[in-house]
C-alpha cells in the first residue's frame, strides 16, 4: 500500500496525518444513476473534508458526447441534488471540477481505450497523478468482460508496484449464480490480480456495519455469549418502504434474493457470524468471514421450502399513500413471480452456531424502513417470577440498529415501582446521534476513500462472493425446480406474505416487528 502526505489546497485547515497518493478515477458508465446519485457526492464530500489527494481527477468515460463543461456541469447539478451536503460550495467546487473531465467512448471500441490512455498520460503530466489509476466498473454487468478486455489490450493495466498502481473496481451484481460468478472472477483475472479487485458491497461501508466489528471485538463482556451456549437464534432484517422505482428491468430478473441477501445480508451475517480475526487486516478479516459463511449448511433443492419463503408485493398503502403492486410496476412481466420479499433460514454448522438459526427477511413496500439485527437470548433457565409477572417473561434481545435510529439496544426485564413483583421489558440504548456529535459519512465515501488507500479489508474477496453464492444458488435451484403458479401476494404496507409467518412459527418462533 503506498500512501504519502501531499498538499492539498482542500485540507487547508485540517490536521490530517495522511491522504492517499494522487491518482485518478475513470468510471466507466459515467451517465448513469450511480456516478450521480452515489459517487460524484462521495467524491464531493472527500473533497470537503480535504481527504482527497492533491492532483486528484475523475475521467468519465460513457457513450454520450459531452464536452468537458458540459459533463462537470451536469456532475455540479449530480452533487446539488444528491450530495449529504448541499448546496455546493463554490470555492471547493472550484478546485475539485478541475480535475473532472470527460472521455466519448463506447465500452466494445478498443480505439476509444487509446484515446482514454492518452487521456491519464496528460493527467499524469498536468496534474501529477502519477499513474495510478482506479477503474470503476458502474457500467452494466453485461458490458464488465468487454471493459477488463479492452483495459488490458490497451495497456492501461499495470502492476500493483511500488512506483504506480493500478486498481478495479467492480459493483454489484456480481454474477447471476455461482457459476456465473465463477466465470466472472476467471475473466478478471486473466487482466487483474486479485489483489488489485476491490468488489463493493456498499454495507461494508456503513459506520453501524463496521461498528459491529468494534461491538464484539473491542467489548470484552459480550464475546463469551456470544455462542449458541446464550443465543436462541438471530434476525436479520432489512426492510425498506420503496418499491423498485424505475428498475424494472433490472429488478424482474434478479429478485430480492440476489439484489439484496447474496450480497448485504450474507455480509451482514458474516460479520455478526466471524471467528475474532488475529488482525484487523483485510486477509485477517476476511479470512474468518469466509469460514463462516463456507459452514453454511447446504440446501438440497427438494427441501428449499424448509429454509426459504417468498412474496411478492401487490397494490397497498405506504406511508399514507396508496402504490400499485409489483406486477404493474413499469418494465415488470405483468404475470412475473419474482420475489420482492424473501425470508430464508440458515444454518452456520460451527462449534460457534451449531443449532442457532439465523433467519434473514427483506422486502421491498414494507411498513417501516429498516435494517436491524436482533440476537436473540435463551430464556432463563429457571423463572421466579413467573407467577406475578403477568405474562411470560421475554428473553433478552440485543438489537444492532443499522438504519435509521443507528444505535443499540439491549432488552432486559425489570420490576415495575410498586408493591408487587411485576416485570415488564425495557431497552438500555446506545444512540449514535447523541453520542457522538458528527455526521456519518455516506458508506462510498468510505469505500472510495479505502481503495485509494489500497486498503481492501471493507470489499468483498473473490472467495467471498462465491462462497455467498452457494446457499442462495442452492435456493435458485430449488425454486427453478418447481416454479409456482402464484408467488405468495402480501398488500404492500405489509410485513409479508402468510406464508412467511407460518414459515418461521414452524420453528415455535416469531418475526420481529421493528
Ligand atoms: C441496493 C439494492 O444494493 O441496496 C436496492 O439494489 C436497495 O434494491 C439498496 O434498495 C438498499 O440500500 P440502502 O443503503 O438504502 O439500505
Amino acid at each position: 500500500m503506498q500512501t504519502a502526505t501531499v498538499e492539498n489546497p482542500l485540507r487547508e485547515g485540517l490536521r490530517l496525518e495522511r491522504v492517499p497518493a494522487p491518482c485518478a478515477m475513470v468510471i466507466f458508465g459515467a451517465s448513469g444513476d450511480l456516478t450521480s446519485r452515489k459517487l460524484m457526492p462521495a467524491l464531493y464530500n472527500l473533497a470537503i473534508e480535504g481527504l482527497l489527494p492533491s492532483g486528484f481527477s475523475v475521467v468519465g468515460y460513457a457513450r454520450r458526447d459531452l464536452t468537458h463543461d458540459v459533463f462537470r456541469a451536469q456532475m455540479r447539478d449530480a452533487v446539488d441534488k444528491y450530495s449529504r451536503r448541499r448546496p455546493v460550495d463554490p470555492t471547493v467546487w472550484e478546485t475539485f471540477e478541475q480535475g473532472i473531465s470527460y472521455v466519448q467512448g463506447n465500452f466494445e471500441e478498443s480505439g476509444d481505450y487509446e484515446k482514454l490512455g492518452k487521456e491519464l498520460e496528460r493527467l499524469d503530466k498536468e496534474r501529477g497523478t502519477a499513474g495510478n489509476r482506479i477503474y470503476y466498473l458502474a457500467a452494466p454487468p453485461v458490458a464488465y468482460q468487454t471493459i477488463v478486455d479492452n483495459l488490458g489490450g490497451a495497456g492501461l493495466v499495470g502492476e500493483e508496484q511500488d512506483e504506480s498502481w493500478t486498481r478495479l473496481v467492480v459493483e454489484k451484481p456480481f454474477g447471476r449464480d455461482l457459476g456465473s460468478a465463477i466465470a466472472l472472477n476467471e475473466h478478471l483475472h486473466t487482466v487483474f490480480r486479485e489483489k488489485q479487485i476491490y468488489r463493493i458491497d456498499h454495507y461494508l461501508g456503513k459506520e453501524t456495519v463496521q461498528n459491529i466489528m468494534a461491538f464484539r471485538f473491542a467489548n470484552g463482556i459480550f464475546e463469551p455469549i456470544w455462542s449458541r451456549n446464550y443465543i436462541d437464534h438471530v434476525q436479520i432484517t432489512v426492510a425498506e418502504t420503496i418499491g423498485i422505482e424505475d428498475r424494472g428491468g433490472y429488478y424482474d430478473k434478479a429478485g430480492a434474493l440476489r439484489d439484496m441477501v447474496q450480497n448485504h445480508m450474507l455480509q451482514l451475517l458474516s460479520v455478526i457470524g466471524m471467528e475474532p480475526p488475529i488482525t484487523f487486516g483485510a486477509d485477517a478479516v476476511r479470512d474468518e468471514k469466509v469460514k463462516t459463511l463456507r459452514a453454511i449448511r447446504p440446501i438440497s433443492p427438494e427441501a428449499v421450502d424448509e429454509f426459504a419463503v417468498r412474496g411478492q408485493y401487490a397494490p397497498g398503502w405506504v406511508a399514507g399513500q396508496e402504490v400499485e403492486g409489483y406486477r404493474q410496476e413499469a418494465k415488470v412481466n405483468p404475470e412475473s413471480v419474482t420475489e420482492t420479499f424473501v425470508a430464508v433460514k440458515l444454518l452456520i454448522d460451527s462449534w460457534r452456531w451449531a443449532g442457532v438459526p439465523f433467519y434473514l427477511r427483506t422486502g421491498k413496500r414494507m411498513p417501516r424502513r429498516v435494517t436491524e439485527i436482533a440476537i436473540q437470548f435463551k430464556s432463563v433457565p429457571h423463572s421466579l417470577f413467573k407467577s406475578t409477572a403477568g405474562s411470560p417473561l421475554e428473553p433478552n434481545v440485543l438489537t444492532l440498529r443499522i438504519q435509521p435510529d443507528e444505535g443499540i439496544s439491549l432488552k432486559i426485564a425489570a420490576k415495575v415501582p410498586g408493591p408487587s413483583i411485576r416485570l415488564r421489558s425495557v431497552n438500555m440504548g446506545f444512540l449514535y446521534g447523541t453520542s457522538f456529535f458528527v455526521e456519518s459519512p455516506d458508506a462510498y465515501e468510505r469505500l472510495l476513500l479505502d481503495c485509494m488507500y489500497g486498503e481492501s479489508t471493507l470489499f468483498t474477496r473473490r472467495d467471498e462472493t462465491e462462497a455467498a453464492w452457494k446457499p442462495i444458488t442452492e435456493i435458485l435451484e430449488g425454486w427453478a425446480i418447481a416454479p409456482p403458479q402464484r408467488i405468495p401476494q402480501y398488500d404492500a404496507g405489509t410485513w409479508g406474505p402468510a406464508e412467511a409467518d407460518a414459515f418461521i412459527a414452524r420453528d415455535g418462533r416469531s418475526w420481529r416487528r421493528p
